[in-house]
């Protein structure tokens, strides 16, 4: 059967088409950091697949209908039974977006010299535990680093390594586990539902509590119908369901699979925790019937998490991310395997032999695929390594990726092939890239505020 997409464009926006003269002279002014680069300076953006996704027409229709009273608003009630219909969890918390849900949820589990331990924080729940004085700690599926492994559950954590932190003497420092699904800082990979049963098994076993970061709660669920053969006749919200189950809390950015721009929840069991999140979000997010989103959002939201399950939708999300893949394989360009959802990763150290890590491959990568096609993606590697005082790298990333992240329901296939052509073009003469080294280097969120300059290895 051909693939058909499953809807088609309502409205449209023009994209800037530049030249590549502007392009260098954009890259300079923004010190060689894609976050720096003005939208309107970029044709193709695949920076990120947060908040970035297209609306339905029904998502308008109910955004129309918004109510927005201060407490209590009809669309608050809408809202909280679509989160109620994925989540058997009592009490759930409106904020603005994930990262805020992190703040308040980890400042009530964790405080000075705690542990929490993880599949993979993503960068700004690292960031949301150090701040507290505590440690964040990953522990991936040992799978995780073979880039070219076809492993179906590369997202996993490592449960044996889990219980050996648990049993030993650093045991009574951990206050959280935190499994990411997918996990957007490993490529994007899903968790396997074998792999949460006994991470909540060993969890409960030592009170710890088990929190579920579920941004790609949807397409964890789909790609666990797709690769797990116990699961293949199951329907991607009922696998959904039954991994909230597993967790004590959950933390869902829903700019990612609640199809809307802004928006995210907490969502616990235990009534102390609750009324102490509850405290937090009214002082600092908004009342706990909206927690700092307006009406009109919390419809979108109610409308995009029953979308968002959809198998069309899904299958189709599924074939963008393996054709792109696919093309890209096909020019001989490495990419993480087996491919997502959310984004196709390139892997830029075997694109760029003339490379070492510390001319930062990934993020050379990034800036070419920017200067010679006008597309914007973003480099993982910084995030990864760290450096001394002088800017010299001290460890290396584990992997050098460059993350192509597919807004949800923005660009065709067209676009797509546009996004390969540039980069097998920039793969025929791949010495001609430059390397960087970076001239100004924020230890935290590095990658967010970081400059950079070229230099010829
Ligand atoms: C896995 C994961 N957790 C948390 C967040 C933070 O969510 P937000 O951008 O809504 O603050 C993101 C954002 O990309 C993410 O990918």
């Amino acid at each position: 059967m051909p693939h058909l997409r499953p809807f088609v464009s309502a409205v449209v926006r023009p994209i800037p088409i530049t030249t590549r003269d502007e392009r260098i002279a954009e890259l300079d002014r923004a010190g060689h950091n894609p976050f720096n680069i003005r939208g309107e300076k970029v044709s193709i953006d695949l920076l990120s697949d947060s908040g970035t996704g297209a609306v339905s027409t029904d998502q308008q229709a109910w955004a129309q209908r918004a109510d927005e009273r201060y407490a209590g608003a009809d669309s608050w009630y809408r809202f909280r039974d679509a989160v109620r219909d994925l989540v058997p969890h009592e009490h759930v918390l409106p904020v603005h977006q994930g990262r805020a849900a992190e703040r308040v949820l980890f400042g009530c589990l964790l405080g000075p010299g705690d542990i929490s331990l993880s599949n993979m924080h993503f960068d700004t729940t690292r960031a949301n535990v150090e701040r507290l004085g505590a440690e964040a700690r990953d522990l991936p599926s040992p799978e995780l680093f073979d880039l070219s492994s076809p492993a179906p559950f590369k997202g996993d954590i490592d449960v044996e390594a889990v219980q050996a932190v648990l049993d030993g003497p650093e045991g009574p420092r951990v206050k959280q586990i935190v499994v990411t699904i997918t996990n957007n800082g490993g490529g994007g990979q899903p968790v396997s539902m074998a792999n949460l049963e006994r991470i909540s098994a060993v969890a409960r076993e030592h009170r710890v509590p088990l929190v579920l970061d579920a941004a790609r709660f949807a397409e964890n669920a789909w790609l666990v119908t797709r690769r797990d053969p116990g699961y293949q006749d199951w329907s991607p919200r009922a696998v959904a369901r039954k991994a909230f189950e597993f967790a004590d809390a959950v933390v869902a950015s829903l700019k990612k699979d609640g199809l809307s721009h802004e928006g995210a929840f907490i969502a616990v069991h235990d009534p102390e925790l609750a009324d102490r999140c509850e405290a937090d979000v009214i002082a600092t997010e908004g009342f706990r019937t909206y927690g700092g989103l307006t009406g009109h959002t919390l419809e979108q939201l109610a409308q995009g998490l029953r979308e968002v399950l959809d198998p069309h939708y899904l299958a189709d999300r599924e074939h963008e991310a393996a054709s792109l893949a696919e093309r890209l394989q096909a020019a001989g360009i490495e990419t993480l395997r087996p491919t997502g959802l959310h984004a196709v990763y390139v892997n830029a150290s075997p694109l760029l032999p003339h490379l070492q890590p510390k001319h930062l491959p990934d993020h050379a990568l990034t800036c070419a695929l920017y200067r010679e096609g006008g597309v914007r993606a973003a480099g993982g590697g910084l995030f990864l390594s760290t450096f001394d005082e002088n800017n010299e790298m001290v460890t290396p990333p584990p992997f050098e990726l460059v993350r192509l992240a597919l807004p949800r329901r923005v660009y065709d296939h067209s676009h797509m092939e546009y996004v390969a052509d540039v980069l097998a073009e920039i793969a025929k003469n791949p010495e001609r890239v430059p390397g960087y080294r970076l001239t100004h280097n924020p230890a935290v969120l590095r990658h967010f505020r970081c400059r950079a300059e070229p230099i010829m290895p």
